[in-house]
């Protein structure tokens, strides 16, 4: 199986997975690092790591559709079996969605349903939650949405600032984000209507 990893900014998630992938924990090849942000830190860790890059700029498509298209046009030449979206920052099309079913899987910083959205972290720090956390969800035509394949909490403490919550939530990221794309790399990961199982 082949995969690649979507990331628009600094791709810690993406360097997790990396690191996941050379220590054998993930069996799967990670054979292309995509980014919409040429000046994304995760395209460098790529190359780094060796691993293919595509950089394809929105502002240069007419629109969403017709960008998505060639996306998915580098994709399929690339054989690439799913996708894994760490901190990518544009929403895909439906078009985009169809063409891997139930094939992309995404992170969020929260306890899904609550705090959808580009701020997840922030926004349940400013609204004061005490409990808060990370998802990992298969990615549907709703925005943080999808059937949900793992969840773990984080607390809020007494006095905690964002910047320490922040890392908080990130350090759980990069544990619990390699362990889901290994199960999915093993067709471990069972969906039925919104339940997603571990075989
Ligand atoms: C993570 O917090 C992830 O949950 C969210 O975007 C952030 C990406 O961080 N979707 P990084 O680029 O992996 O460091």
């Amino acid at each position: 199986m082949k995969f690649a990893v979507f990331a628009s900014g600094n791709g810690s998630n993406l360097q997790a997975i990396i690191d996941a992938v050379k220590a054998g924990n993930i069996k799967a090849e990670l054979a292309m690092v995509f980014s919409d942000n040429r000046k994304a830190f995760a395209l460098e860790r790529a190359k780094v790591a060796g691993i293919p890059t595509l950089c394809l700029v929105r502002k240069d498509y007419a629109t969403p559709q017709s960008y998505d298209r060639d996306i998915v046009i580098h994709l399929k030449d690339a054989g690439i079996d799913f996708i894994v979206m760490a901190g990518y920052m544009k929403l895909l099309t439906p078009f985009f969605i169809k063409e891997f079913p139930n094939k992309i899987i995404n992170i969020h910083p929260s306890l899904l349903p609550s705090f959808k959205g580009m701020q997840g972290i922030k926004d349940a720090f400013t609204y004061g939650a005490k409990v808060t956390g990370v998802t990992v969800h298969f990615v549907d035509d709703k925005m943080d949405h999808g059937p949900i394949i793992a969840q773990e909490t984080v607390k809020i403490e007494e006095g905690e600032t964002l910047a320490g919550l922040e890392e908080k939530i990130h350090k759980v990221e990069h544990v619990i984000y390699p362990k889901a794309v290994a199960l999915f790399a093993e067709g471990r990961l069972k969906i039925s209507g919104r339940r997603v199982d571990v075989k």
